[in-house]
């Protein structure tokens, strides 16, 4: 089972910005789609590191670290960048990527328990060698915050209900069981959408802990791009994007004065410069509708002024 990547040359060519050399940072290897173009269009003296927290991701990646010397792979959480890096003596970077959420392979795996449209154990998480299943968190949570996180991270209307039948429900084992307990408490269905959707989608954030790693990521990124160098991100859901949208915003504007009105006592903190927003073209999301959502956003790293 394949992944297709999605902006593939757009990300990489945002990342690169006509460079051909340096220090890269992939922060989702998935299958490698975006980290071999890279190493394609990078030259013998380049490095390019990438981080996956999936078993499965890793084992791609080691085959193709025996193939490229240019190349390392690291078993981490992109939300603990700026450690894993410095542990390696490296504290200043060319680019960094990231493409966020799971990859084609975690949903097609009945097994990983990510689809409710393939029947599997009820599990969601990417890093399958620890922490708790979505089976085993749904069994500990309390109604209440579970409707919380289905509202907050499902855009759930029926947070309430949905969450009450899951509780009523007991230990759920598969998939296809919460699909169906979810399916049976929501009121409405969505045009072209499963009611199940948006729980699947709160429950895989949660256990994932995906907004949060996304939090973590973005200002460890910023800190570690040398002055030029590019930070790209693909997200898929809103939430996720207006996290990397406020954070570019917040890193390339001009701070508020100090109150004193004096021009020269506006400090200037600035660390990014926009560069781009980017979405799949037509003839991308007809090849692979996985790409419909995706928004790319790229910015710059500034050399930090903090004059006063
Ligand atoms: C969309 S796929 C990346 C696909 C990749 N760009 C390609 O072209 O093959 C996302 C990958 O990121 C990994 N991932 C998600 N969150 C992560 C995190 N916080 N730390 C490390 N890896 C993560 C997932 O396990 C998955 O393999």
């Amino acid at each position: 089972m394949s992944h297709i990547s999605v902006l593939l040359h757009e990300t990489v060519d945002a990342l690169l910005a006509d460079r051909n050399t340096g220090i890269y940072i992939d922060g989702t290897f998935g299958r490698g789609g975006h980290t071999r173009l890279l190493l394609s269009k990078l030259d013998t003296n380049a490095q390019v590191y990438a981080f996956d927290k999936d078993p499965q991701a890793l084992e791609v990646a080691y085959q193709l670290e025996k193939e490229d010397p240019r190349f390392k792979i690291i078993h981490a959480s992109f939300a603990d960048l700026q450690q894993e890096m410095n542990q390696i003596g490296l504290f200043e970077v060319d680019g960094i990527m990231a493409d966020l959420g799971v990859s084609s392979p975690q949903l097609d795996q009945a097994e990983r328990g990510f689809s409710f449209m393939r029947n599997g154990p009820l599990d969601m998480r990417m890093d399958n060698s620890q922490g708790p299943t979505a089976a085993d968190w749904l069994m500990s949570v309390d109604e209440e915050h579970l409707a919380n996180i289905i509202y907050q991270y499902g855009e759930e209307r029926y947070s309430r209900r949905i969450a009450k039948a899951i509780k009523n429900a007991g230990y759920i084992t598969t998939t296809a069981e919460l699909a169906e307990i979810v399916k049976v408490a929501h009121p409405k269905w969505e045009k072209n959408k499963h009611a199940a959707t948006r729980t699947f989608q709160a429950i895989r954030i949660e256990i994932n802990k995906e907004l949060d790693d996304v939090h973590a990521f973005l200002p460890q990124a910023t800190d570690l791009l040398k002055s030029g160098g590019r930070l790209a991100v693909i997200s898929f859901h809103s939430l996720e994007d207006r996290i990397i949208k406020q954070f570019i915003q917040k890193e390339s504007t001009l701070a508020e004065d100090d109150g004193w009105g004096l021009p020269q006592k506006i400090k200037d903190t600035r660390k990014l410069k926009k560069i781009d927003r980017i979405r799949a073209s037509e003839a991308e999301v007809k090849e692979n509708p996985r790409s419909r959502s995706a928004w790319l956003r790229v910015a710059e790293r500034l050399e930090q002024k903090g004059t006063e």
